[in-house]
């Protein structure tokens, strides 16, 4: 497995690549890795004869000091899971090799970015096009795998490579869950025993109102419901709880015929941040 730090290194790598039939599977994380990220080395190991992943905590999405200074780092942990994967590439810049020079340029994802994540954290999406769009013109893959976990970030990415025409082909892989629904995250390493079992409201209040929204209930009562869940439990703190169009994060107020549906979540639990989410209808 080649593990390169720098952009003039991935460009021999790739330069040496045979030049017939050749597809470059590609798998961008922030490291401290666990088995959703390795779900899609996996789905990228399936459709691509070379597989590039690049671990890089990327400063300029965390829009608090605190979380990006906090951010679990198991490098030698992560480069043996990827090993065990049979990985072809790792790609480990430092902050200087990807930002030699602040950028400029703000990317603004229009109504994407009022809502959810992007409401909640300023600025977050604007990193994640920035160093997206620098991770792929770096390796060049000619596809990328996301995760469904992040749904807002799948939009966010997909509406990037339509309106800048990226040649890349985007794939997104469902959420990888513990055996008690806990989607896998790697700020899960943060939570203690106690948040941990917290945590689980999330997970239970997302399938909880899936339900009654397909029994035909109102969402208003069921999200009024959902409310008073986390009023209940002590150390939770919800940000939000939505419906949404699954591709457009509109905000709806009730199931609409014939869109993709998903419900989302965010809450503190212990202080930590997690986000969730699962399809109503898809
Ligand atoms: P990171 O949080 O490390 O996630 C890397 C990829 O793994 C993302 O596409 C994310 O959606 C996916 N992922 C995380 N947990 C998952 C789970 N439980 N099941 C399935 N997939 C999961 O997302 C980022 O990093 C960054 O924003 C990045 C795209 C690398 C840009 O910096």
């Amino acid at each position: 497995m080649h593990i390169l730090h720098t952009k003039e290194a991935v460009k021999s790598f790739r330069q040496n690549l045979p030049k017939d039939q050749i597809t470059i599977g590609f798998v961008p994380t922030m490291g401290a890795l666990h088995k959703g990220h390795l779900e899609l080395v996996k789905k990228a190991k399936e459709s691509a004869n070379v597989v590039v992943v690049s671990i890089f905590v990327n400063p300029t999405q965390f829009n608090n000091l605190n979380d990006f200074s906090n951010y679990p780092k198991t490098l030698d942990k992560d480069l043996e899971m990827l090993r065990n994967m049979e990985v072809d590439c790792v790609f480990v810049p430092d902050s200087q090799e990807i930002y030699p020079n602040q950028p400029k340029l703000k990317i603004d994802f229009g109504d994407l970015e009022r809502v959810l994540e992007g409401s909640f954290r300023p600025g977050h999406f604007n990193g994640v096009g920035i160093v997206v769009s620098k991770l792929l013109n770096i390796v060049k893959p000619h596809k990328a795998f996301f995760g469904q976990k992040d749904l807002q970030q799948v939009a966010v990415i997909k509406r990037l490579v339509e309106d800048l025409s990226f040649d890349v082909e985007i794939s997104v892989v469902p959420t990888v869950r513990e055996e008690d629904g806990l989607a896998l995250s790697s700020r899960n390493l943060r939570l203690g025993q106690e948040d941990r079992l917290k945590s689980l409201i999330l997970f239970k209040a997302l399938t909880f109102s899936k339900a009654e929204l397909l029994a035909g209930r109102h969402w208003l009562d069921i999200r009024n419901d959902v409310n008073m869940m986390f009023v209940e439990q002590q150390g939770v703190d919800l940000e939000y709880f939505e419906l949404v169009h699954s591709n457009e994060m509109r905000i709806l107020d009730g199931l609409v015929p014939e869109i993709p549906i998903s419900l989302c979540a965010a809450a503190y639990v212990g202080g930590v941040r997690l986000i969730d989410n699962i399809s109503v209808i898809d």
